[in-house]
């Protein structure tokens, strides 16, 4: 009887996925507490793979609740196609499925402002009107789930909304404006659709961490994308570290009992922003190709380097993990020398925390220590004493240099590719 909180450590795209799968096998609620649609998270069970983007990553068990937490933007029309996808694939979403009531909805209007922002301010957003919606939500002129419910009431806020999106897409983007009546029907179509669905998530959630239930908190992209902890301007628009589980779910701080930080053996990033371990020539290139990093989202090919030890320190001050699942190691079987970075030099003063000045981190160069690598395949690999004495030479460094323990090391896509040296429940 346990909470544990799931947070992406780095850039996004560290594994989460596959790791709350992994978990969820002794979880009986998993929830989603930030992000939208802009996430996409990858299960690999046996020769299927499920890339999940709102639903919580727990769906793929028989009888797991999933949450859609307060926190969350739903695009009601990206949410219906995942429902439909996995249920045509066996998946039994009806009984299983919560909406927070209190979500707030992407509104088409959302994704054009978006589109238009982009090409002047380029943050490499994902094009999912995330940014938008959020700005909606804090202006407090969002529209939530529960206001799907009330036609009048989704009538007037989407007419007000609508009126002054609209104003800026024509006079100030010269774009095309959308149509009121034609968002009206379509949205009174998915309310239909989910209505169900949607409910105090938060009454429920906080039920059944009374009732003793093991519960799973699945955070999406990563502490270094979080609205006020990452690289601003380049982050996403919501709270990704781990405190943002409490309030993205309405759940109080004292009822979470662990949080496990997900980091690859290296690092990627999507997007624009600063990268200090970036590894722009021919040696990125071979992780991309090896570790398949392309995002699961749109596609984009993901920016690859070494591992960054500056900021994964950093992220574990944050988030406070308790421990940390550390994923890809495969990847990096076969390399002659790995390096890792272990500070950063900015006018000839090498530093070992990571800066909030985003000036700073942008022409700061890595300090990098080179470690043997190994030769032996750690794919697949499921009992820590089989790993090549090198790999774990890695994995202990990584340990003493964070102060924190490594309590599951991933070693390949599928769902059994893992070694767990901590249970999480
Ligand atoms: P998420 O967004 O954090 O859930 O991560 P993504 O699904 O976007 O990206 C992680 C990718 O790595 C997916 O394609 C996973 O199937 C894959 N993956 C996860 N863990 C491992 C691992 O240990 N080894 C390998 N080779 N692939 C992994
Ligand atoms: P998961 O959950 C990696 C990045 C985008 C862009 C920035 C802002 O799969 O780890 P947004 O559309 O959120 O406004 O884009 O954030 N980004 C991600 N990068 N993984 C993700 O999710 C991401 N979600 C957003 O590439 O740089
Ligand atoms: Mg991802």
């Amino acid at each position: 009887m346990s909470t544990v909180v799931i947070v992406g450590a780095q850039w996004g795209d560290e594994g989460k996925g596959k790791i709350v799968d992994f978990l969820t096998q002794k979880a009986d609620v998993v929830a989603r507490y930030q992000g939208g649609n802009n996430a996409g998270h990858t299960v690999v069970i046996g020769s299927e793979k499920y890339v999940l983007h709102l639903i919580p990553s727990g769906i793929l068990h028989k009888g797991t609740r999933c949450i859609i937490g307060n926190g969350v933007v739903i695009d009601p029309r990206a949410l219906l196609g995942e429902m439909n996808a996995l249920e045509a694939r066996g998946m039994n979403i009806e009984n299983n499925l919560y909406i927070s009531q209190n979500a707030h909805i992407i509104m088409p209007y959302h994704i054009a402002i978006e589109l238009e922002q982009e090409k002047s301010k380029k943050i490499g957003t994902t094009g999912r009107g995330i940014g938008p919606s959020y700005t909606d939500k804090i202006s407090r002129q969002g529209i939530r789930a529960i206001d799907l419910l009330r036609p009048d009431l989704f009538r007037e806020k989407l007419h007000a909304n609508l009126s002054a999106c609209n104003y800026l897409l024509v006079n100030l983007y010269k774009a095309a404006p959308l149509d009121e009546e034609a968002i009206f029907t379509e949205y009174m179509d998915y309310a239909k659709k989910l209505e169900k669905y949607i409910a105090d998530a938060t009454l429920f959630i906080n039920q059944e961490i009374n009732a003793g239930k093991n519960i799973l908190l699945e955070g999406a992209q990563g502490t270094l994308l979080d609205i006020d902890h990452g690289t601003y301007p380049y982050v996403t628009s919501s709270s990704t570290v781990s405190g943002g589980a409490c309030t993205g779910l309405g759940i109080p701080p004292t009822k979470i009992d662990r949080i496990l930080g997900i980091a690859k053996a290296y690092t990627t990033r999507v997007g624009e922003g600063p990268f200090p371990t970036e590894l722009t020539g021919e040696l990125g290139e071979a992780i991309r190709q090896r570790g398949g990093e392309f995002g699961a989202t749109t596609g984009r090919p993901r920016r690859c380097g070494w591992l960054d030890i500056v900021a994964l320190r950093y992220s574990s001050t944050i988030n406070g993990f308790t421990g940390i699942g550390l994923t890809k190691m495969d990847i990096l079987d076969g390399m002659e020398k790995i390096n890792i970075c272990v500070g950063y030099k900015y006018n000839g003063k090498i530093y070992d925390t990571f800066p909030t000045d985003l000036e700073m981190l942008i022409r700061c160069e890595p300090v990098l220590q080179e470690i043997d690598g190994w030769k032996e395949s750690t794919s697949g690999i499921k009992d820590i004493r089989h790993l090549p004495k090198n790999a774990l030479k890695y994995i202990k460094l990584i340990e003493d240099l964070i102060s924190t323990k490594i309590q599951i090391i991933s070693t390949g896509p599928k769902r059994d590719e893992i070694i767990v040296l901590e249970d999480q429940f």
